[in-house]
């Protein structure tokens, strides 16, 4: 599996798997080139023939932990004014799904993960088009039920207006802490809100979770888990079994 952060500059995976360090002295002595923000430019095809074979093998990290990343860059910040000169809309928010078709399907990987940025920008429509599925981690709050349906529309007009084959796949409500009333509440209001694409199950609030990527790991690494964080990977667990038999028909397809 593939991870590819579009998440912002802040590089958020590179840090949750422990190579931020690693790729800041890259990115520090020019060595981060190419990256995730020059396989958005005009000229990447002619980057990737000089580079030669499997271009993109340069720009990807091994995590430890059975996925592989293409951290963030600092560079993203200018990719969206280099998005927004683009005239042809088809061509603006296409441009990363033609870098997946044309670099990273050689590469095989059984799945590609795309984190996106919380708001909507042209890197956002990139990812969107890009993926096909999306899908929504949610905390249990009234901010946070507004941005989901905010993307559950923001889905339903690129569909409409460009033709785009995307939808909202599964909205996981998550870092639910069961023993106040209020997350109880907004946990039946999500499931009535989304109940065609809900998770089967929520996250819990885990401390462990939060230490865990503090310390450059995620919480499947964590030898003697506590209860809640043992709940916590057993409902990603099951959360992503459902994810792949919703994927199928296109998985089939494909
Ligand atoms: N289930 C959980 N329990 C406790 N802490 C969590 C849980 N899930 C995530 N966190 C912590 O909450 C913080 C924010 O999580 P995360 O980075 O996944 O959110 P995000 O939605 O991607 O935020 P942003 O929009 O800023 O990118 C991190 O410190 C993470 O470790
Ligand atoms: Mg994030």
């Amino acid at each position: 599996m593939l991870l590819v952060d579009l998440a912002g500059k802040q590089g958020d995976l590179a840090q949750v798997f422990g190579i931020w360090s690693q790729y800041q002295q890259a990115i520090e002595e020019d060595e981060a080139w190419p990256n995730i923000s020059t396989v958005f430019q005009d000229e990447w095809p002619a980057i990737a023939d000089r580079i030669g074979k499997q271009p993109v093998e340069e720009l990807i990290y091994s995590t430890g932990e059975l996925v592989d990343l293409l951290p963030a860059h600092p560079g993203l910040d200018g990719v969206e004014a280099e998005l927004a000169r683009v005239d042809d809309p088809q061509e603006r928010y296409s441009r990363f799904a033609k870098f997946l078709d044309d670099y990273v399907d050689p590469l095989r990987y059984d799945i590609v993960l795309i984190d996106l940025p919380g708001h909507s920008d042209n890197i956002t429509y990139n990812g969107l088009w890009a993926a096909g599925n999306v899908i929504a981690p949610v905390e249990m709050g009234t901010f946070e039920e507004g941005q989901a349906q905010q993307l559950r529309t923001d889905i339903g007009a690129m569909r409409e207006t460009l033709s785009a084959d995307m939808e909202l796949t599964m909205v996981v409500p998550s870092m639910v802490d069961m023993r106040t009333r209020l997350a109880r509440e907004y946990l039946n209001t999500f499931q009535d809100e989304f109940s065609e694409t809900i998770a089967p199950r929520h996250i819990p609030k885990s401390q462990d979770i939060r230490t865990a990527a503090d310390r450059g790991h995620t919480v499947f690494r964590k030898d003697s888990p506590s209860d809640t964080a043992e709940r916590a990977r057993s409902a990603f667990i099951a959360n992503a079994e459902a994810l792949i038999e919703r994927l199928k028909p296109s998985v089939i397809q494909a």
